[in-house]
């Protein structure tokens, strides 16, 4: 009966794919991802850093105020946008590139895999940083794999040109095309010539280069707005200054792909999606699960919604939600298959946002799962996020915080780290100790306390709120198959004996 049903599945699959493939009035997707990009732009109320086209992009968008990504890293995060599937569950549990060497599963269906066989034409420029290539096989693709990444993820006229030879390709096919920006990722561990955020590359002074479509803004240090989980200190003030240079490349860039898109005439019927990996590469943002290293920006326009546009929605979006999103967009059901053997149907627990566009939703929950973001840097997490709270768990509670490369080297944390060693004021909500060691329980009220500050987990008061979060997260981590949905003080059964009843076992390693 099951082999039945999943036959009459796939047959309807296979009929959705066939008609996207042979419709007139096509409609077409854009995605854009920053790299490591925040909330430093006017759309999201930061009046300093001046980004107007990202604001003339808001005019024609749904902004949302509650938008998260699965995992603070950025192949995990690419991996999550790309197949709707958190880290754990499509396999990519850390960076991709290098000998970090992360990969999802072989048998993982991707967008670009599966809306190629749906008749999509399918582009990517820029950074892609996920693998195997048969995973994520796009078919227009001028990415690192092939090109220098300063060029494809941060040379905005190259950029340009890319995307105008992309649409102006003769195909009658409806296109998905994906832009991952470099900027405005740090630079001072690879290229730190450039800058600390490659600031300088292509500004026009000796060996610098010239992007001849930017305009450099440049901003100093003392106007800067310091983000709250930032140290207010010079050092990490003349970062956010470089930072913000290099968001006018971005900024820039977003308006020349838009320019695009209009002359190729495809303004009127491409839907086009705005947002970042991860959080920014700053003390408690990329690689932490806070809310600071959570929280995305997100825009997203529609020309066939337009009673939103220029409004900003509170209803929660989460970045496992691209996947139905863009399906939805393209008429398209996601199919049904498995990835961890028989009978463990992939479920995809994002949903499509396109109701947004009309009304405001009720969505109030979010999840995210991080395992490593380097390969020396295993520290899972899970969490759950609703209006109200935030849980984390940290699985390996007792193991230091790891900090990855390219953030041990930048002035914020060199700053940090120097402060500790000489005993100096660390102008920070933190000390490195009580960053490096939490505890494996962290509950925050966001009502009263936003910026995260006071952990209410071991508060009699909160031991409901604390039951109700932990059984919603294990439902989550039950239904995307988690493999460390027994961990810390367990080890999962689930073969032989175990295999109908799936059963922890405890290793009596703690209480
Ligand atoms: C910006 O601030 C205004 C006024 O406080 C608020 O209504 C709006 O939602 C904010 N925008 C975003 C994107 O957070
Ligand atoms: C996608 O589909 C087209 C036509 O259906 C095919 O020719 C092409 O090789 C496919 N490309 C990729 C990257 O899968
Ligand atoms: C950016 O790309 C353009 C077009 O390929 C090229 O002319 C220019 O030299 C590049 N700039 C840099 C800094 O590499
Ligand atoms: C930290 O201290 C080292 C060694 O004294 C020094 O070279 C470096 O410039 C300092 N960096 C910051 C950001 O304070």
């Amino acid at each position: 009966m099951a082999n039945i049903t999943r036959f009459f599945v796939f047959l309807s699959c296979f009929c959705f794919a066939s008609r996207v493939g042979s419709a007139s009035g096509n409609r077409n997707v854009l995605v854009i991802i920053g790299d490591d990009a925040g909330f430093e732009m006017q759309v999201y109320n930061n009046t300093v850093c001046k980004t107007p086209h990202l604001n003339s992009l808001a005019s024609r968008s749904l902004t949302f105020t509650q938008a998260f990504t699965s995992v603070s890293s950025c192949s995990p995060s690419r991996s999550a946008i790309l197949t709707g599937l958190p880290q754990h569950q499509n396999g990519m549990y850390g960076l991709h590139q290098g000998y970090h060497h992360f990969n999802s599963f072989d048998t993982v269906r991707s967008l670009p895999l599966l809306l190629n066989q749906s008749g999509i034409r399918t582009g990517i420029v820029g950074k892609k940083h996920v693998g195997p290539e048969s995973v994520y096989p796009f078919e227009f693709a001028h990415t690192e794999e092939n090109n220098h990444i300063m060029q494809v993820g941060r040379n905005i006229t190259l950029i340009k040109l890319l995307v105008r030879k992309f649409l102006q390709q003769k195909d009658d096919r409806p296109f998905f095309l994906y832009i991952g920006f470099h900027d405005p990722h740090r630079c001072g561990h690879t290229n730190p010539q450039f800058g600390n955020f490659c600031e300088k590359f292509g500004n026009g002074e000796p060996g610098m280069g010239l992007i001849p479509d930017w305009t450099p803004v440049h901003y100093s240090p003392e106007e800067v707005v310091v983000p709250p989980f930032v140290q207010d200190t010079p050092a990490a003030r003349s970062d956010l200054a470089a930072q913000y240079t290099t968001i006018s490349r971005l900024d820039q860039g977003i308006g020349l792909i838009l320019q695009e898109l209009q002359a190729a005439g495809h303004d009127k019927d491409t839907l086009i999606l705005y947002s970042s990996d991860n959080g920014i590469p700053f003390p408690n943002g990329r690689t932490n699960l806070y809310n600071s290293g959570m929280a995305e920006p997100l825009l997203l326009s529609s020309p066939l919604h337009t009673s939103r546009w220029g409004q900003t929605t509170d209803s929660f979006a989460s970045l496992l939600d691209v996947v139905p999103t863009v399906l939805d967009w393209f008429g398209l059901e996601y199919p049904e298959y498995e990835i961890f053997g028989k009978n463990k149907l992939v479920k995809l627990t994002g949903k499509s946002l396109l109701p947004a566009l009309k009304e405001e939703q009720s969505w109030n929950t979010v999840y995210a799962s991080h395992d490593l973001h380097e390969v020396t840097m295993f520290y899972p997490m899970r969490i759950i996020r609703t209006g109200d709270y935030h849980l984390i768990q940290n699985l390996n509670f007792a193991m230091p915080f790891p900090i990855d490369q390219d953030f041990y080297l930048s002035p914020s944390f060199q700053d940090l780290l120097n402060r500790t060693r000489k005993g100096q004021p660390l102008h920070w909500f933190k000390t490195l100790k009580n960053y490096y060691y939490r505890p494996q329980w962290e509950l925050y009220d966001l009502k009263s306390d936003p910026q995260e500050t006071v952990n209410l987990a071991d508060n009699s008061d909160y031991r409901d709120v604390l039951q109700e979060l932990r059984s919603q997260l294990q439902a989550w981590q039950k239904v995307t198959y988690d493999p460390w949905i027994c961990a810390p003080w367990g080890v999962l059964e689930d073969e032989g004996p175990y295999k109908d009843n799936p059963v922890c076992m405890s290793m009596d390693n703690g209480t």
